[in-house]
């Protein structure tokens, strides 16, 4: 998906071994539809070549203040004056150091100081040593550069290029992609407080068998992490699945429509929205098996008495919050015909405010869907995206009304 689409980003790069994360941090902004120009200090062209920088942003790399290639030989201004953000990436302890005091002595930090703050933000992506980042001077920079308005990302834990361990490492490209991704997004959810189900739920029959299904989570996912950078605080009550949890989204990882349902009940209080994406099995072994059902030389296949699972959606809509029109509850219909007329079905029998009705056979496992957004007032067709897509429309027409 294009989420930076039209987004212009100036990515500079200071001295430090991290620059090799910036060359994937680069590929991975304009593979989002950013117009990415990279400014690299000179530090940082003794760790990857500017020629490299260029290939992936496919512009001419920007080294020095004293540049002649702009016309006016003022670069510090032409080049941050579209820009809607300047991510450093690496941020080296010094380049920090020297941000703090307003030194502006190379370009990058010349840039950062010239920016126009109220439309071009400032983002930073420390890397260092452990021992760099956990002194006193660097914890005061990092505090104070935040007071004074950059955002500051954190950094991750773990081996370090010297052969040390522990925190400094800069964040990995993805990461980083999704802080920028949030950063700039539409703000429309800020205070909003969002409950989802995802995924499948697995019904133990015995230790090591059970009852699923073929849902991924994907949508689920998706809904999560644009709902999370619209500004919402997101709770995701997810059952097995193989995704990675999107980042500032809180997961609570469950197996069961049982484990599920005591999940969300524990959270609904403190909910504003509730969107249930799960697939949760319908019905579970009454008296699942406390060892494994061997085989031994019985022909005979063991039979399983089942009982329904709590139906989560339903209970939700039901409850006094809901009732009183402060939980705005979203549902799904996984169909496999007659679409239409069972998800209006579905919003009747389950009480929600609305449902999203979509085709089991064109979803399940599939990283694009279409979906029919099914409320009191009618029915419209989402048109076929991808789920993270699909995914940011629901969240925008929600958002528009609880507005
Ligand atoms: N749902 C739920 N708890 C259940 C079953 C379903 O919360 N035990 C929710 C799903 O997350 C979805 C909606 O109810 O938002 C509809 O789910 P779906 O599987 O389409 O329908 P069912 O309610 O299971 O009905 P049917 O199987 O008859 O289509």
């Amino acid at each position: 998906m294009n989420e930076l689409l039209n987004k212009r980003i100036v990515l500079g790069l200071s001295g430090g071994i991290a620059c090799y994360k910036a060359a994937e941090l680069c590929r991975a902004l304009v593979k989002a539809g950013a117009q990415v120009q990279v400014v690299m200090t000179q530090a940082a062209t003794q760790f990857i070549t500017p020629v490299t920088m260029q290939a992936l942003s496919n512009q001419p790399v920007f080294e020095s203040q004293w540049d002649a290639r702009e016309p006016n030989n003022m670069a510090h201004i032409n080049l941050t004056r579209q820009a809607d953000l300047i991510l450093v990436a690496p941020a080296s302890a010094d380049f920090m150091a020297k941000l703090l005091h307003g030194r502006a002595d190379d370009l990058l930090s010349l840039m950062c100081l010239a920016r126009p703050s109220s439309t071009t933000q400032l983002v930073l992506a420390p890397a260092m040593n452990r021992e760099m980042w956990s002194h006193p001077a660097t914890k005061r920079n990092v505090e104070q550069l935040r007071l004074d308005g950059a955002h500051v990302l954190g950094v991750g834990s773990g081996d370090q290029a010297c052969g040390e361990t522990g925190d400094g490492r800069m964040l990995e490209a993805d990461e980083i992609l999704q802080d920028v991704i949030c950063l700039l997004s539409p703000k429309d959810l800020q205070g909003k407080r969002l409950l989802l189900t995802a995924g499948p739920t697995f019904e133990a029959l015995d230790p090591v068998r059970g009852l699923t299904n073929r849902s991924s989570g994907k949508m689920g996912y998706a809904l999560a992490q644009s709902a999370h950078q619209r500004g919402a605080q997101v709770v995701l009550v997810s059952g097995p699945t193989h995704l990675q949890v999107p980042r500032g989204v809180n997961v609570i990882q469950v197996e069961s429509g049982q484990q599920m349902h005591h999940a969300v009940m524990t959270h609904l209080e403190e909910s504003d929205v509730f969107i249930a994406c799960a697939a949760v099995a319908d019905w579970r072994a009454l008296e699942p098996a406390t060892h494994k059902l061997k085989k031994n030389d019985k022909q005979t296949p063991p039979t399983f008495e089942l009982t329904a699972n709590p139906d989560i959606l339903a209970a939700v809509c039901k409850c006094e919050k809901a009732l009183s029109g402060k939980l705005f509850c979203v549902g799904f219909a996984a169909e496999t015909e007659n679409l239409e007329q069972n998800a209006k079905t579905k919003l009747e029998r389950k009480g929600a405010q609305v449902i999203l009705g979509n085709l089991a056979q064109n979803t399940l496992g599939r990283d694009d869907n279409t979906l029919l957004w099914v409320d009191a007032k009618g029915t419209f067709e989402i048109p076929n995206n991808t789920k993270a897509a699909l995914a940011d429309e629901v969240m925008k027409q929600i958002a528009q009304r609880l507005s």
